[in-house]
């Protein structure tokens, strides 16, 4: 991947402050949802409750018709990885684990951010796994927030410090081929962000990016397969996956989680944020 071949949509300050609003309705919006989580609930009333809120805060629901996508949330179950469709014939049971991935739009600017999170009772291994992979999302965001900071850094040196995270945390999968993305006016944008790889390669971090963080892991292989829908993204050894996402926003004098609501200061600290974000 050759850096000149990229299409990054740079953003001028004011225009990545502009992606606040869509990124508080995305973390709002999954607050509400992972509330409703619950064993008996099926994933397709998750699902029109996020149509709902979104609608109401004025906003568009990204997902909604996206290549034809037909639903607001991608909630992914267990072996599922990513892009499940929800279902009312999914019904949630006790020791499961859901990804609920939302995306929003307010005035032509995107937010998008999943969490992963346990119907009723886990086992204690799980609940790591999950915090693992939260881990790896914060060392991503900080390292692009480095990165941008000290002028020095590029893009796979927050892909290289995800895997890091991932790997001193356990022996998990880390799914291959997937990953994070540019994001702006439209949710899908250059750079691909991967989870893996060495550090120092890709586009340079500047202000005026903004980048969804996803990591994505797994129990066991991180092999995966696309089911017959064209979306559902499974383990292809059938394992439990963990996915989880923030929107970050990178200016001159430090950055902005768009979609966690105290903008990441908890996470990365005060002297990471932008005064914006302050
Ligand atoms: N957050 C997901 C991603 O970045 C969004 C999937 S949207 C869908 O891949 F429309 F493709 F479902
Ligand atoms: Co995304």
């Amino acid at each position: 991947m050759r850096s000149a071949s990229l299409s990054i949509e740079y953003k001028t300050a004011e225009q990545l402050a502009l992606m606040r609003a869509p990124g508080l309705l995305v973390a709002q919006t999954l607050d509400l949802v992972r509330q409703a989580v619950a064993p008996g609930v099926c994933t397709a009333d998750l699902d029109a409750m996020a149509e709902r809120n979104i609608r109401a805060a004025g906003g568009i629901p990204s997902f909604k018709g996206y290549f034809g996508y037909p639903a607001s949330l991608c909630t992914s179950v267990n072996e599922q990885i990513v892009h499940a469709i929800p279902a009312k014939t999914q019904v949630l049971r006790e020791g499961d684990l859901i990804s609920i991935d939302c995306g929003a739009i307010v005035d032509g600017w995107h937010g998008d951010a999943a969490v992963t999170v346990p119907v009723g009772e886990v086992p204690a291994e799980l609940e790591r796994m999950i915090r693992a992979a939260e881990d790896a999302m914060w060392t991503g965001l900080a390292a692009a927030a480095d990165g941008t900071a000290s002028g020095r850094g590029r893009l796979t040196d927050i892909s290289a410090a995800i895997e890091s995270r991932i790997r001193s945390a356990g022996r998990y999968g880390i799914v291959r081929g997937y990953g994070g993305h540019g994001i702006g006016t439209e949710m899908h944008q250059d750079p691909h962000v991967l989870n893996y790889g060495r550090p120092g390669k890709g586009p340079r971090l500047v202000p005026g990016m903004a980048l969804a963080i996803e990591p994505m892991i797994t129990v066991g292989s991180p092999e995966t397969v696309q089911l017959a829908d064209g979306w559902t993204v499974v383990t292809k050894d059938g394992s439990l996956a963990v996915h989880v996402e923030h929107t970050v926003a990178l200016f001159e004098d430090g950055v902005w989680v768009t979609t966690a609501h105290d903008g990441g200061l908890a996470r990365l600290g005060a002297d990471r944020l932008t005064s914006r974000a302050r």
